[in-house]
C-alpha cells in the first residue's frame, strides 16, 4: 500500500505539522493495528497552533469581494492507523479576519465539505489552501462561501473505490469512504475545545457520490454498524454524529436505483435515440411499485406513496414549484419565449402546471442504459463501488446477477450487510436512528438522469415524516451536478445552527 508523509508547507504559525506522524506509527498494517488506545493517541491531539495564515479574495453570491485572512490546517490523518493517509487526511480553514475587522470563530458552525465524485478516492493532502469550485465550472465554492460567512470548513479526504494495493486488493470500495467521513468527524469531535468552531454544529456537504455520503453520514450518526471498521483505523473515540446534512443530487439507494431509475426513466430514449430493453426495464419498473410500498411513504395530500400516484406526487410536489420559481424570476418577455418553445407547461395565476409524460418528455435523453447501476457487464462504477478483496467489481442486486448466472445464483455474503453500511434509507427506514441529524438541505436538477428523481424525494419524504426539518428544492431544467442557490445554504446554516456570528 502506498503511504505518503504530507510535507507541510507552514509559512506562518508554526514549524510541525497538526499530526505527525512518528515513521514507525504509520507503518501499522491495517491487520496488526492496534486501535484500541486510538483515543489515548496523541497522533489524534489537533494543534491549534499548527497553522499557515493565508489571504484570500473570496467573492460572495451578491458579486461583492471580501478579503479573508485565514488559518489553514493540514491534519495528515484523521486516524491514528491510516490505510492511505492520501486520503485519509483532512484540512481545516478558520477565517480569522474579514474584510479587516477580526472574526471569532470559536463558535462557528463547522462546514463538512466533502469533494467525493463517481465513489473515487478524494485527496486533500496536496492542497495548499481551502478548496475551490465544487460542482460546474463557475459554481461558486461552497467551502470558500462558508469561510467569507465566518464558518470553519473541514474539508476531508476518503477512500475510493479504484484503490489497489501492490498485491491487487481493492480497499477503498464499499464502505471504506464512509468509514472515512466518520472517522473525520470523529476526529472534529474529539478536538473539541482544541479545533475552532462548534463540534455540535457540524453541517455535511457533498454532491453527487459526494452527496450520497452526506446524506449518509447525516442519517447514520453514531450507528453501531461501523464500529468494527473505524476501530481498525485507530478512529478517535467520539461521536460522529452530525447536526446538519446538505446532499445535492445524492446517488444513493444504489440497491433500489436500477428499478427506480427505469420507473422514473423507462420511457425516455437514450441519447442515441434508441430505448432500453424494454423487457428489463418493466421487470425493473414493476420491482419498483413493490419497494415503495415496502417503504410505505406518507406525504401530505397524497397518503401513501405508490408506483401509482409518486408521478403526480413529483409533479406537485417537486417539479411544478421548481418551473413555477424558474419562470417567476424570468421577465416577461423571456418567460413568454420560454414558454413559447415549451407549450406543455400551462401558465396561468404565476403557476406552471403540466403532466408527469410531458415532463418526460421534455427532459428528453436519459444518461444511462439498463440496468444503470448494477450492470449486467458489471461495468457500472457501482459495481466497482461494492468490489472487494481482488474482485473489482461485483453484482450488488440480485436481479443483475441471476440475469447472468441464473436463478439459483445468490448475491456474495457480505453484500447485504455492506449494502446497508452505505445506504441511508436503511438507517431511517430500517431502523430509524435517532442519532441522525435532523436538518436537511437537499437539491436536485431535474433534467438530471444520473439517477431517478424520486431517491433525493423518496429520501425527503421520509424525513419529513420523521419529522426532520427539511429544505428541498428542485433546479428547473438543472443537470447533475447544480447548485444554484449556494448562499442560500449559507444562510440556511447560520438559521438551523442558530448562529449569529
Ligand atoms: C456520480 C455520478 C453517477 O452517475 C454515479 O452513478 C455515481 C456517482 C458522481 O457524479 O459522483
Amino acid at each position: 500500500m502506498k503511504r505518503r508523509t504530507v510535507v507541510m508547507g507552514l509559512a506562518v504559525g508554526a514549524a510541525v505539522p497538526a499530526v505527525g506522524f512518528a515513521p514507525g506509527a504509520q507503518g501499522a498494517s491495517r491487520t496488526s493495528s492496534t486501535s484500541s488506545s486510538a483515543s489515548k493517541d496523541s497522533s489524534l491531539v489537533f494543534d491549534p497552533d499548527a497553522y499557515t495564515e493565508l489571504t484570500t479574495s473570496i467573492t460572495d453570491t451578491t458579486g461583492t469581494a471580501h478579503e479573508v485572512v485565514y488559518h489553514f490546517y493540514k491534519v495528515a490523518s484523521y486516524v491514528a492507523n491510516p490505510v492511505n493517509a492520501t486520503y485519509q487526511s483532512l484540512n481545516v480553514s478558520v477565517p480569522v479576519k474579514i474584510d479587516g475587522s477580526a472574526v471569532d470563530a470559536s463558535g462557528a458552525p463547522i462546514l463538512f465539505a466533502n469533494q467525493v465524485g463517481g465513489y473515487m478516492p478524494s485527496s486533500v493532502a496536496n492542497a495548499t489552501g481551502i478548496g475551490g469550485a465544487m460542482g460546474p465550472a463557475g459554481t461558486l465554492s461552497r467551502q470558500q462561501l462558508a469561510l467569507a460567512a465566518g464558518y470553519v470548513v473541514v474539508e476531508p479526504g476518503a477512500r475510493g473505490r479504484s484503490l489497489v494495493d501492490s498485491s491487487g486488493t481493492y480497499y477503498g470500495t464499499a464502505p471504506a469512504a464512509i468509514v472515512d467521513l466518520k472517522a473525520a468527524v470523529r476526529y472534529v469531535k474529539f478536538n473539541k475545545g482544541r479545533i475552532p468552531g462548534d463540534v455540535n454544529r457540524i453541517v455535511s456537504a457533498g454532491v453527487s457520490a459526494g452527496g450520497a455520503l452526506s446524506s449518509l453520514l447525516g442519517a447514520s450518526g453514531d450507528s453501531p454498524l461501523y464500529d468494527s471498521y473505524l476501530k481498525e483505523l485507530g478512529a478517535a473515540d467520539a461521536s460522529d454524529a452530525i447536526f446538519a446534512t446538505g446532499a445535492w443530487c445524492p446517488i444513493t439507494d444504489l440497491e433500489h436505483a436500477d428499478m427506480a431509475y427505469e420507473w422514473n426513466w423507462g420511457a425516455n430514449a437514450l441519447s442515441s435515440g434508441s430505448l432500453v430493453d424494454q423487457t428489463v426495464s418493466k421487470e425493473l419498473t414493476s420491482a419498483y411499485g413493490d419497494y415503495l410500498a415496502s417503504l410505505r411513504l406518507t406525504a401530505k395530500d397524497f397518503g401513501t406513496l405508490t408506483a401509482r400516484n409518486l408521478d403526480e406526487y413529483l409533479v406537485r410536489t417537486h417539479l411544478e414549484p421548481s418551473a413555477t420559481k424558474y419562470l417567476t424570476a424570468l421577465s416577461d418577455a423571456d418567460r413568454a419565449t420560454y414558454l413559447a418553445a415549451n407549450p406543455f407547461i400551462t401558465w396561468s395565476g404565476g403557476r406552471a402546471a403540466f403532466s408527469w409524460a410531458d415532463f418526460l418528455a421534455h427532459v428528453g435523453a436519459r444518461k444511462k442504459d439498463t440496468p444503470a447501476f448494477d450492470a449486467f457487464d458489471l461495468s457500472a462504477g457501482e459495481n466497482n463501488e461494492f468490489g472487494t478483496g481482488t474482485t473489482a467489481n461485483r453484482h450488488f442486486t440480485l436481479f443483475s446477477l441471476r440475469h447472468e448466472q441464473g436463478d439459483s445464483a445468490r448475491l456474495d455474503s457480505d453484500i447485504p450487510e455492506k449494502l446497508n453500511l452505505m445506504n441511508p434509507m436503511y438507517h431511517l427506514v430500517d431502523k430509524v436512528n435517532g442519532n441522525r441529524s435532523k436538518h436537511w438541505w437537499i437539491r436536485l436538477g431535474t433534467k438530471d438522469s444520473d439517477t431517478a428523481l424520486t431517491v433525493a424525494s423518496n429520501l425527503g419524504a421520509r424525513l419529513k415524516s420523521l419529522g426532520d426539518d427539511v429544505n428541498t428544492s428542485y433546479y428547473w431544467d438543472a443537470g447533475h451536478g447544480a447548485d444554484q442557490d449556494p448562499g442560500d445554504f449559507i444562510k440556511w446554516i447560520a438559521t438551523v445552527s442558530g448562529y449569529k456570528g
